[in-house]
């Protein structure tokens, strides 16, 4: 018998990025959630997968939709993220969102989007599994938002750790702290980085 928990955490083990799947219901409303089981499939005919948890209030209106777009975050997309990960909340409260070309609700400023014709489901014991054929995507140079053990972080290309002065410097500054025996942002910190963030993107 295998220990759901410890198979959870083992699954955690493997780092994914973090997307936001969305469709229109029949009523013509847009629905969407928030997903890290996308991948890649086949290039030629173009094609991705992600999977739907059978309990999800989503489920019907994935099975019935004849086009939906995968949206992958950059990583100051967070708190989207938690917002389509919530049930019963307004997903698209104030948010400007126009269609894809496949005819999708559009999220903006994400790092790529995938707008996809709905060609399979397949059963995936409690999840059922979406494969669409991609007739659009874009990209921008935005940073992904990455998902490892239940936390969100973001990429670090090897050789770009700080140097011991350089992170003695962010903690004098209150930039950083100390959790988990990991270095993590402040408030002050997060603040000088989305205004440096601002600076660089315009
Ligand atoms: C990072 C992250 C990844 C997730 N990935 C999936 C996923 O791949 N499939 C899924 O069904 N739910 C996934 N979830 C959970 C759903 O986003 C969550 O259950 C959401 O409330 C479903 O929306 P709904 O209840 O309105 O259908 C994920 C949540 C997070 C935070």
């Amino acid at each position: 018998m295998i220990d759901q928990s410890a198979f959870r955490d083992a699954l955690g083990t493997f780092v994914t990025g973090v997307t936001i799947v969305t469709a229109y219901d029949a009523d013509g409303n847009p629905a969407g959630l928030t997903a890290n089981s996308f991948n890649s499939v086949s290039l030629d005919p173009p094609m991705v997968l992600w999977s739907l948890s059978l309990d999800s209030r989503n489920l019907p209106v994935f099975r019935e939709a004849k086009a939906w777009a995968v949206h992958i975050l950059a990583a100051d997309q967070q708190d989207l993220s938690n917002r389509f990960a919530s049930t019963g909340v307004d997903k698209f409260d104030g948010l400007d969102c126009g269609d894809g070309p496949e005819g999708a609700p559009r999220i903006e400023n994400c790092a790529a989007r995938f707008g996809c014709t709905a060609k399979f489901e397949y059963e995936g014991g409690d999840h059922a599994i979406f494969l669409g054929e991609v007739v659009d995507f874009e990209r921008t140079r935005a940073e992904p938002l990455i998902y490892h053990g239940g936390r969100y972080g973001r990429v670090m290309p090897e050789g770009s750790a700080p140097s011991e002065a350089q992170t003695a410097q962010l903690l004098a500054d209150g930039l950083i702290a100390q959790v988990d025996g990991g270095w993590q942002l402040t408030q002050a910190g997060a603040a000088q980085l989305r205004l440096l963030r601002k600076i660089e993107h315009g």
